[in-house]
């Protein structure tokens, strides 16, 4: 879609759009090969150049990312040190702006997320598409019997809600280790389902996403996915 050079350069987080016409002017953007002078020139992203360099991801991004212990999703700066810190400066100043796909705790680490699409945020996080996501869990207790049966039966509730957790898949690991499929996204949603039955879990890392895993990620690290990995 096209879009004014001055909007495009400033939506991608490249600057203002004062400093847009600055550039325009100083002859650094060319569109399809030509020098650009009109900041308002409508132009599609893919044939606009900066310096000579193609834009940076014009058609959106999508990352995946394991995220590190002691980080909070949250782009409000009070709240610690954020997941956002970890990418780069230019891409924290993109609009749309880049937001985690759901989010993990503070204390859980593993897979994660991100995009400025927004479409890709609703539709992956919404119950109604029942996209997997995967959690490892170490808990203080041993596991009760027939937790897998309650899990899987759709009729737990969670304190101060009226609707029942969907359906979970329990596959237990050890007599305190865990993994629990979810289809759902409630609020600290596995600490607590395994605190409405008495263990409080003492790690939590989420190590799947759909059909996606952590391939090798070290924690901190992220790597680009291609546009169409969901479709
Ligand atoms: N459930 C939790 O309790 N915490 C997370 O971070 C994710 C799922």
């Amino acid at each position: 879609m096209s879009r004014r050079l001055d909007q495009l350069l400033a939506n991608l987080g490249y600057c203002s759009r004062r400093e847009a016409r600055a550039w325009i002017e100083a002859g650094r953007v060319d569109v399809a090969g030509r020098v650009a002078d009109d900041p308002g020139q409508k132009s599609d992203p893919a044939v606009v150049r900066v310096d000579g360099e193609p834009l940076d991801h014009p058609a959106g991004l999508l990352l995946a990312m394991n995220k590190p212990l002691g980080r909070v999703c949250s782009h409000d700066g009070r709240e610690g040190p954020s997941v956002y810190d970890l990418l780069p400066e230019r891409w924290r100043r993109r609009n749309p702006q880049v937001t985690t796909i759901g989010r993990l705790d503070k204390d859980t680490s593993g897979l994660l997320l991100l995009t400025d699409r927004s479409e890709l945020v609703h539709r992956l996080t919404s119950p109604k598409h029942k996209v997997e996501k995967v959690y490892r869990a170490t808990l203080d207790a041993d596991l009760p019997a027939g937790l897998a049966e309650l899990f899987a039966a759709g009729t737990l509730k969670l304190k101060g809600e009226d609707d029942p957790c969907a359906p979970a898949v329990l596959r237990v690991l050890g007599p305190r280790e865990a993994e629990l499929t979810l289809t759902e996204g409630r609020y600290h949603q596995v600490r607590r389902m395994f605190a409405s039955q008495g263990c409080e879990v003492l790690t939590l890392q989420r190590v799947r996403f759909g059909s996606l895993g952590l391939d090798g990620l070290a924690p901190g690290q992220w790597r680009e996915l291609p546009p169409e990995t969901f479709g």
